[in-house]
């Protein structure tokens, strides 16, 4: 290949170039075909070339195109919001649209700042979130996860931000410790940071609901996210849900909190609203903190040049639309059942899987170096890089990390495959997972 211009995310790697995609598939201008089993990063839900959504792209193209947000709304905005808050969490009746994950938190963060200000609590000024979180790559996102290696270098440009332990069970929960003790346990540790900082100094408290790219598809233990949930009213805190890669239908449900009974204050929402076709996101606002705004100063203080951008909005439409009509939330539920069963199967008694988990059509595995003691690899080997470029070798797109329990040691594999995969599918997937990770670990055997 010629010398490129792009300033592509690793500088001296060779990325295949990506030339069409239908269905779980996405080929190379080789004409290799890969089985996108991760949706990018966890985003093509629908997969590719879905012909309803290109229909309703096209269709909306042809009528309009861009209108900007300060002259006119547009009947795709409108119906999307209406469709969103529809099927939104208890308390949701506004919807703020942006272009991507890390916007809606960066709108979520202000929006909370704000509705502070409106009820007349200006000293507010703390976010208490999670070490190990991913909230985005903008200048408040960042400060606000938990990622310490995407943190280091920006550090002296990040706004102060709190962070308490994540809920990650395999590495968090003593061994004589029940699931509902230790979220117990967390909710104390917040508890006492809240108060440490002092209650009315704090805004909100920012999560994913299932932890992602940082960590791995990890769930709530029981009761944990009730509980979190009842500290934020106990103290009059905002809860703010990142739901940018967990959401929107990934777990089985369209909202991931609702299988945890808890509804936030604001929910940040992406990658699956509008499954890839079109760069979207959005934050589903509470009532409280709208009529706060709608009594107070009767605007929030904010906004891009693309939100609300009507073809991101029709696209996003549609692709809501298909998941509703096809019934793909069943879908996800029942081959999340038998991905987990398959990860289980070829895993379950791997000497370096030390544990499988997630919910719905996401799942990960966690690599470790020794079982028993949990020890990861050394970082230097990059183990999760080499599972990454051997299952591409094999046609498998899958989305493994390093950094796993520190930001530093521990690497995982996470799988996010489109909702529309089926039995053969998931098995292929699976297969071609194995086969990877065993190459990997056979690579660096002798060297760890
Ligand atoms: C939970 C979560 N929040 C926010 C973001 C940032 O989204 P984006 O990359 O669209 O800015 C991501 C991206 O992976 C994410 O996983």
């Amino acid at each position: 290949m010629s010398k490129s211009h792009v300033l592509h995310r690793s500088i001296a790697h060779r990325y295949p170039v990506a030339t069409g995609g239908k269905g779980i598939h996405l080929y190379d201008s080789d004409g290799k075909a890969y089985i996108d089993a991760s949706g990018g990063a966890a985003v093509s839900c629908l997969g590719h070339g879905h012909p309803d959504v290109l229909a309703a792209m096209h269709a909306q193209i042809d009528k309009l195109a861009f209108a900007h947000t300060s002259f006119f709304t547009t009947a795709p905005a409108e119906a999307l919001g209406d469709d969103l808050i529809a099927h939104a969490p208890p308390g949701m009746d506004h919807v703020y649209f942006v272009s991507g994950g890390s916007e809606a938190i960066e709108a979520a963060l202000k929006m909370a700042r704000q509705y502070f200000v409106e009820k007349g609590e200006p000293q507010r000024r703390h976010f208490i979130a999670r070490r190990q979180s991913y909230h985005g790559n903008t200048l408040g996102a960042l400060a606000v996860g938990g990622n310490a290696w995407r943190r280091q270098q920006f550090a002296p440009l990040l706004m102060e931000a709190h962070h308490v332990s994540p809920c990650y069970e395999y590495r968090g929960r003593l061994p004589h410790e029940t699931s509902r003790a230790y979220g117990e346990r967390l909710v104390e540790e917040m508890k006492r940071k809240i108060e440490a900082l002092g209650p009315d100094s704090v805004i909100a408290f920012v999560a994913e609901t299932v932890g992602g790219a940082t960590v791995g598809a990890i769930p709530p233990v029981e009761g944990y996210l009730k509980g979190v949930r009842e500290l934020c009213d106990r103290y009059g805190i905002l809860l703010i849900l990142d739901e940018v890669m967990c959401g929107m239908g990934r777990t089985g449900t369209l909202h991931a909190c609702e299988q945890d009974g808890v509804a936030p204050d604001l929910m940040a929402i992406a990658k699956g609203l509008g499954g890839g076709y079109v760069p979207v996101g959005a934050v589903l606002v509470g009532a409280k903190v709208f009529k706060a705004f709608e009594t107070g100063s009767g605007l929030f203080q904010h906004g891009h040049t693309y939100i609300g951008h009507p073809l991101a909005c029709a696209a996003a439409l549609a692709v809501q639309h298909v998941i509703r009509r096809d019934d793909l939330l069943a879908n996800v539920r029942r081959q999340g059942t038998r991905l987990a069963d398959c990860l289980t199967e070829r895993f379950g008694n791997h000497r370096h899987v030390g544990d499988i988990r997630g919910r719905g059509l996401f799942q990960a595995i966690e690599l470790v170096l020794d079982r028993p003691s949990k020890a990861p690899f050394d970082p230097a080997l990059k183990l999760h890089a080499r599972v990454k470029a051997e299952a591409m070798a094999r046609g498998l797109m899958v989305y493994p990390m390093g950094g796993t329990i520190d930001g530093v040691e521990g690497d995982h594999v996470l799988l996010a495959p489109p909702f529309i995969v089926d039995a053969s599918d998931v098995d292929a997937i699976v297969a071609r997972l194995g086969d990877a990770v065993d190459a990997a670990i056979a690579s660096v055997a002798g060297r760890s």
